[in-house]
C-alpha cells in the first residue's frame, strides 16, 4: 500500500519520480505528490486523486528543475484522500519533505508533543509528525540519516519513510520497518522504491533493505545502517525481468495482458521443477527432507485470492499425501490461538510477499516452532525473507490490482508442494499421481486453449452489465473457484457476487434464486469423481427450475449438462484437482469484461490497493 520513489543523480528528479510512480500506482491511487530539491530550497506538489491529476497540476504550475527528489502515491489510512492529506508532508519551514507507507501507531502522542513545542500540523495523517520530528532532529545534528535514525527510534508501528532536506543537497534518506523498500543502484545515480518496477527502466541492480534499517543515498554511494547507526548487512540481487514486463504491451489494461500471459506464467513456474522421469526437483525448498518426513500437519495461511489457492492446495495435499491440512485466512489465524509445533508445516501464500496479515501469521507460526514455507511471486520481499524456505512463482510482475496470473502460478506451486511432500514421504506413487504430473507438464497448453475461446464469455458479460447480482456455485475444487469468480466480480464490477458450495444451496442460499438471476456453476469432471459431477448436475436443475439463468462451466465432452445450461462455457478435460487452472480463466475474463462494460477502472478498482501492507 502506498508507492514510494526516491531519486538522486544527474537526471531530472521529477521525470524519474513521476515515471516511477506510474509503475507504482497499483499500490494506491487516492492522491499523489512529489518534492524536488531545487535552487537551494525544496519545492513540492500534492494532489488528491490519481497521478494524472498531479501531472495536470504540474503542467499548470511547473516545478523548478532539480536532480534529487521523491514521490508518493497514496492508499489512504489516516485522513481522507484530500490535497492536504496527500504526501509528501513538509515541516513548517518547508525545508524537509517526507513520504510514508504504513501506519505510525503512536502518532497521536507525538502530535500532541509537537504541538506543545509550537509546531503547526495541518493534515489528518500520521505521517506529518515525521516531517516535524525530522526537521527538529536535523536542526540538532545536521545529518539527515542520523536524524532519521533518531526519529525511527521514536516511532511505533509499520513504516517505510523516504525524506529529503533542503540543507542536505544530493542526499535521499530512507527507513524501513515492515513495509517494503528497495534500493536501485545505478551509475552516478541511485533510487529508492517500494517495488523494483519503479526503477527497472534505469537499473536492474537492487539491494533489499532489511527490517529496521536506514539507508542514505548519494549519487555515488549507498550506506545502510540499523536504527542505532551500526553498519547493516543487506542482500544485493539482480532483477531478472525486463522493463517491458511492467508495460501494457499494446493491451488496454494490465489485467488483460496478465490474463493473456497465464500460459507462459504457468509454464515458467513449472520450468526445471519436474525432471524427465516425472520426479520433482525442488532443491530450493531448503527445509531438510528429514523434517518434511516428520510433518504431521500442514497449515496454509493467505488472504483473498491467495487464500482461494490455499483452499485448493488443501484438497491436493490431503489427497496426495494424506497429511491433515487446514487453510486459514491469515487475518484470523493468530487471533484464534492455533495449535502448532515443530511438526507443523505452515505454507504462507502471497503474490506480493508484503501482505501484513500473512506476514504476522507466519511470524506467529515461527514463534510456535513451526517451519514456514512461502509461496511467493516477489523476489526479495519480506514474507520469503522471514520464512524457512521459499518456492517462487514465476508469474513476472503483476500490476493490475485484481490477481490473475499470480493465482494460477500459486496453484501450480501448491500442486508442486503437495506432490513433493508425497515424494519425500514416499507416498505410494500410483498411476493417478503419475498422470497428474504428466498433465501438469502440459497444462499451459490447456490454459492457452481456454484463452482462445473466450469471445462468447465476453459477449455474455456485456449482456449482463445491467444486472445487480451474480451467484457462483461449485463443489470440491470448484467451490474455491466459485469464490474466486465472485471475488473478481465484486472487486472489478462492484456487483453483488457470492460464491457458494453447491451442496449448501438447500441450506439457505437457494432462497436468493429468482427469475433470470445469473448463476455461474463450475462443474467437476464427469470422469474420476463422477459422484460430484452428478450431484452438481442436480443442483443446476434445482436452480433452473426456480428461474435461474444458468452459466455452466463444464469440460469438453460433458453432455449431461447440456439440457440445463442457458450458457455453456467449455474447458479442456483435466484431472479433477487441476481443473481450477482452466476453470478460473473464464471467470477472470467475465469479470474484466463486465467491469469494462460498466465503465469501471479495470486495473485500479475503487478503494483497493495491490499490496496490503497494513493489518
Ligand atoms: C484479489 C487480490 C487480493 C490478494 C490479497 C493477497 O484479486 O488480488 O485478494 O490476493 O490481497 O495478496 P498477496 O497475494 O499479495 O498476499
Amino acid at each position: 500500500m502506498c508507492g514510494i520513489v526516491g531519486y538522486v543523480g544527474a537526471q531530472s528528479a521529477l521525470d524519474v519520480v513521476i515515471a516511477g510512480l506510474k509503475r507504482l500506482e497499483y499500490r494506491g491511487y487516492d492522491s499523489a505528490g512529489v518534492a524536488v530539491l531545487a535552487d537551494g530550497g525544496l519545492v513540492a506538489a500534492q494532489k488528491a486523486g490519481k497521478l494524472v491529476n498531479l501531472e495536470k497540476e504540474l503542467v499548470g504550475h511547473p516545478l523548478p528543475a532539480g536532480s534529487t527528489g521523491l514521490g508518493h502515491t497514496r492508499w489512504a489510512t489516516h485522513g481522507g484522500p484530500t490535497d492536504v492529506n496527500a504526501h509528501p508532508h513538509l515541516d513548517n519551514a518547508g525545508r524537509v519533505a517526507v513520504v510514508h507507507n504504513g501506519i505510525i501507531e503512536n502518532f497521536a502522542a507525538l502530535r500532541a508533543e509537537l504541538a506543545e513545542r509550537g509546531h503547526r500540523l495541518e493534515s489528518e495523517t500520521d505521517t506529518e509528525v515525521v516531517a516535524h520530528l525530522l526537521a527538529e532532529r536535523f536542526g540538532a545534528c545536521g545529518d539527515l540519516a542520523e536524524a532519521m535514525r533518531q526519529v525511527c527510534r521514536r516511532l511505533e508501528g509499520a513504516f517505510t519513510l523516504v525524506a529529503v532536506h533542503a540543507d542536505a543537497p544530493d542526499v535521499v534518506v530512507g527507513a524501513r520497518r515492515n513495509s517494503p523498500l528497495v534500493v536501485g543502484v545505478g551509475e552516478g545515480e541511485n533510487f529508492l522504491a517500494s517495488d523494483v518496477a519503479a526503477f527497472i527502466a534505469h537499473t536492474r541492480s537492487a539491494i533489499e533493505l532489511g527490517q529496521d534499517q536506514v539507508v542514505e543515498l548519494r549519487r555515488d554511494g549507498v550506506t545502510v545502517t540499523d536504527f542505532a547507526g551500526a553498519p547493516a548487512s543487506v542482500r544485493a540481487y539482480h532483477v531478472d525481468w525486463d522493463a517491458s514486463a511492467a508495460e501494457k504491451g499494446g493491451y488496454d489494461y494490465f489485467m488483460l495482458k496478465e490474463i493473456a500471459e497465464q500460459p507462459k506464467a504457468v509454464a515458467d513456474t513449472l520450468l526445471g521443477r519436474i525432471d524427465g522421469s516425472g520426479s520433482l526437483s525442488l532443491d530450493e525448498v531448503r527445509i531438510p527432507v528429514s523434517v518434511l518426513r516428520e510433518v504431521d500437519k500442514v497449515v496454509i495461511v493467505a488472504c483473498g485470492t491467495a487464500y482461494h489457492a490455499g483452499m485448493i492446495a488443501k484438497l491436493a495435499i490431503e489427497h496426495w499425501t494424506r497429511i491433515p491440512c487446514e487453510t486459514e485466512l491469515a487475518s484470523e489465524f493468530r487471533y484464534r490461538d492455533p495449535i502448532l509445533d515443530q511438526r507443523t508445516l505452515v505454507v504462507a501464500i502471497s503474490q506480493s510477499g508484503e501482505t501484513m496479515d500473512t506476514l504476522m501469521a507466519l511470524r506467529h507460526a515461527r514463534e510456535q516452532g513451526a517451519k514456514v514455507l512461502a509461496i511467493c511471486n516477489t523476489n526479495g520481499s519480506t514474507i520469503p525473507r522471514e520464512s524457512d524456505a521459499v518456492l517462487y512463482t514465476h508469474a513476472g510482475p503483476e500490476v493490475a490490482v485484481a490477481s490473475t496470473k499470480a493465482f494460477l502460478t500459486q496453484l501450480v506451486a501448491c500442486y508442486l508442494v503437495a506432490l513433493y511432500l508425497g515424494q519425500v514421504r514416499g507416498t505410494k506413487w500410483g498411476d493417478e499421481i503419475e498422470a497428474v504430473i504428466r498433465e501438469l507438464s502440459d497444462i499451459a497448453g490447456a490454459v492457452d486453449t481456454v484463452l482462445e475461446t473466450m469471445e462468447p464469455v465476453r459477449e455474455l458479460a456485456r449482456s449482463l452489465a445491467h444486472k445487480d447480482t451474480v451467484l457462483f456455485l461449485g463443489r470440491h475444487v470448484g467451490y474455491p473457484v466459485a469464490l474466486e469468480g465472485a471475488l473478481k466480480l465484486k472487486e472489478l464490477a462492484y456487483m453483488h457476487a457470492e460464491g457458494f458450495a453447491a451442496g449448501e444451496l438447500k441450506h439457505g442460499p437457494i432462497a436468493l434464486i429468482e427469475q433470470d438471476l445469473p448463476v455461474v456453476v463450475v462443474v467437476p469432471s464427469p470422469r474420476g469423481r463422477s459422484v460430484l459431477h452428478d450431484k452438481i448436475v442436480s443442483n443446476i436443475q434445482e436452480i433452473r427450475a426456480r428461474g435461474a439463468r444458468t452459466i455452466v462451466i463444464a469440460e469438453e465432452g460433458d453432455h449431461a449438462v447440456v439440457p440445463y445450461a442457458d450458457h455453456l462455457i467449455r474447458i479442456p478435460a483435466t484431472p479433477t484437482l487441476l481443473q481450477p487452472l482452466v476453470a478460473t480463466v473464464p471467470l477472470q475474463v467475465f469479470a474484466c469484461e463486465l467491469a469494462t462494460a460498466r465503465g469501471n477502472e479495470v486495473d485500479q478498482p475503487r478503494n483497493l490497493a495491490k499490496s496490503v501492507t497494513v493489518e
